[in-house]
């Protein structure tokens, strides 16, 4: 069976690679893209001779061999809810060095995540923007929002997920349905609702059994009662709580800190490979028509087609976007532009 190649950019412990295995899709990395130490120890560590290209800011793509799946969960910290929510800090605008990627190498697929903030109203020009250049790159693009805890991973964690296919490829993509009710989180002291801080956070103790809060980079460590006595979770339950399997990741060189704040940055590897069997599992038998010819459908009725559950209408976006978004597209200013938008779990009509 052919290879699956990838480049896994914002690559953290390597979520993207780990779900493929998960998958049982045969794959080989042709490289990665990571700036911070510790995920550079790990990726190493469960990848080995994978080549680091560094700052994605950085990169001339045309150094890299020809991959077809790009992956890439771009940082988050400008549109989370736990941050400042602003755009200017530079980090979460990196997805334009994906959509850079995307025009140099034009791969055949592309997953990309990010935090729920970013379909929040105050980031609601940008979504779109973002989904827009997706497009615009040539891809049928597809996103939503999925909670690990209706995949079978006890984490309330709720992540936005875009899947791109080229559009040359006749692949009709849908994201995995869920299999499970979303956790009902059970703390021992009955303190509910978002932690604003670390101190909060570490005030809660979740009944081990029922799950945990969504784990991040910032407030990753969790305090648990497992039945006998309350404590932190171990390396390992940090690993299930991203759907590891026992000994599936090798952190046996971490300590329990670094585990937990490489986890609350990672992929949910569980859903994640449930994501790519939909997408990948028979990508070698996806048709292609019309190699040539990836320019964007100008009067955007794909976007039309492709999901009719919510639409929302882009006229009543900031005008700026929208003059550019005409002027780039050599369009007359559209009365309505329907995308496809956000669908949530459980939410769809
Ligand atoms: C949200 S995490 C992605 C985690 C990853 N998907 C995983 O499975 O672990 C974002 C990662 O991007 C990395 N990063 C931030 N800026 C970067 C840059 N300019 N170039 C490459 N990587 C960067 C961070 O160090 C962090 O590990």
């Amino acid at each position: 069976m052919k290879k699956l190649k990838i480049f896994e950019t914002f690559a953290g412990y390597g979520g993207g690679s780990f779900a493929l295995k998960k998958a049982e899709i045969p794959f080989e990395c042709v490289g990665y893209s990571e700036i911070s130490p510790l995920p550079i120890k790990c990726y190493d560590q469960n990848h080995p001779n994978i080549k680091n290209y560094g700052d994605i800011s950085k990169i001339d793509f045309k150094d890299i061999p020809n991959f077809d799946l790009l992956t890439g969960g771009f940082p988050c910290q400008d549109v989370s809810f736990n941050g400042k929510q602003d755009l200017k800090k530079g980090r979460t605008v990196l997805v334009f060095n994906l959509i850079d990627c995307l025009k140099v190498k034009k791969p055949k697929y592309f997953l990309f995540e990010n935090v729920s903030g970013i379909y929040s109203n105050k980031f609601k020009d940008f979504l779109i923007d973002v989904v827009l250049q997706f497009a615009d790159c040539g891809y049928n693009v597809y996103h939503t929002m999925l909670n690990s805890s209706q995949f079978g991973v006890k984490q309330n964690r709720d992540r936005v997920w875009f899947v791109g296919i080229r559009k040359d490829i006749q692949f009709k993509f849908r994201f995995p349905e869920p299999t499970h009710p979303k956790i009902n989180l059970i703390t021992v002291d009955g303190k509910n609702g978002m932690c604003k801080n670390k101190k909060q956070q570490l005030d809660r103790v979740y009944l081990l059994s029922s799950g945990i809060s969504c784990l991040t980079h910032s407030f990753s460590k969790r305090m648990v009662f497992d039945g006998e006595k309350t404590r932190e979770l171990t390396k390992e339950e940090y690993c299930k709580f991203m759907g590891f399997e026992d000994g599936e990741i090798d952190v046996s060189d971490l300590s329990t800190n670094q585990v937990s704040s490489l986890m609350g940055n990672g992929w949910d590897v569980n859903l994640v490979s449930k994501i790519f069997k939909n997408l990948l599992e028979n990508w070698e038998n996806h048709t292609q028509a019309n190699p040539t010819d990836l320019s964007f459908n100008k009067d955007l009725t794909e976007f039309n087609k492709l999901n009719s559950q919510m639409t929302l209408q882009v006229t009543s976006l900031n005008p700026n976007i929208m003059r550019n978004f005409c002027l780039r597209k050599n369009l007359k200013s559209p009365e309505t532009i329907n995308i496809h938008t956000p669908t949530y779990v459980g939410d769809k009509k």
